[in-house]
């Protein structure tokens, strides 16, 4: 079996647990969650996982860009452990605790923004997204949203509109959120270059109804030519 200094392997690709724990995913795992890597995690140190057959590999994944600090970073472990004792659960807007309004304010301290900042945690990216798009609303009076091809956004509703890729993700699920707009996202090695990306930005603007020489973009949907994009 190939050896090197990190990645160890003690058996075939997937092994025979994996395999089997595989094997079992399909008779009770909804169909959409289909599987990158066939090798079942058995845990995790810093860059590693280790599977359930014994075999290392380097985790070029980190969980889709979350695991900034790698697996089972001892200080996160020690920190969860902590918390976990104390208690796990309350809703913040219900009963709130001090470590949400910690975070903010650490958070707060890091982000390059000069003007007051105020931040909101939810469960997940999409979550996110969604209340973001909720606040831009909520701030600006505008309906629409521009969303860039080639970006995922996530699985509900509106993040699932807003996410540029039909297969697999769209197909078969519309009807989607109103007041999605979609236009290139720049790429100089691929195309298109900021410059061509720039102008089609500006003529889905204009197609809306913005006066892009003001700088004014007008938002009410009602009022635009442009035909949202859903997919
Ligand atoms: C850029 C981006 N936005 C949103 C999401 C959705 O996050 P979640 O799966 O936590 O809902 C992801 C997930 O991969 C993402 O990569």
């Amino acid at each position: 079996m190939a050896t090197t200094k990190t990645i160890e392997l003690v058996t075939a690709v997937p092994g025979p647990r994996s395999a089997e724990i595989l094997a079992r995913k399909e008779q009770v795992v909804a169909e959409p969650l289909s599987i990158y890597v066939p090798v079942v995690a058995a845990e995790g140190r810093g860059a590693t996982l280790t599977d359930v057959d014994g075999n290392t590999f380097i985790d070029f994944i980190g969980g889709v860009g979350c695991l900034a600090v790698g697996h089972a970073h001892p200080r996160v472990v020690s920190a969860i452990s902590e918390q976990a004792q104390l208690f796990a659960h309350t809703d913040f807007t219900v009963v709130p605790y001090e470590v949400y309004v910690e975070l903010a304010e650490r958070l707060y301290a890091l982000t390059p923004i000069t003007a007051p900042t105020k931040a909101a945690f939810f469960n997940s990216g999409a979550e996110a997204v969604e209340n973001a798009v909720k606040f831009a609303r909520a701030y600006t009076k505008r309906p629409a949203v521009i969303a860039f091809e080639g970006g995922f956004h996530g699985r509900t509703l509106l993040a699932l509109t807003l996410t540029s890729k039909t297969h697999p993700y769209k197909a078969g699920l519309g009807p989607f959120a109103p007041e999605v707009y979609r236009v290139p996202f720049a790429d100089d090695y691929r195309g298109p270059d900021a410059g061509a990306a720039l102008a089609a930005l500006e003529r889905a603007l204009v197609e809306a109804g913005a006066d892009v020489e003001r700088g004014v973009a007008v938002s009410a949907a009602h009022e635009a030519h442009a035909e949202p994009v859903a997919a």
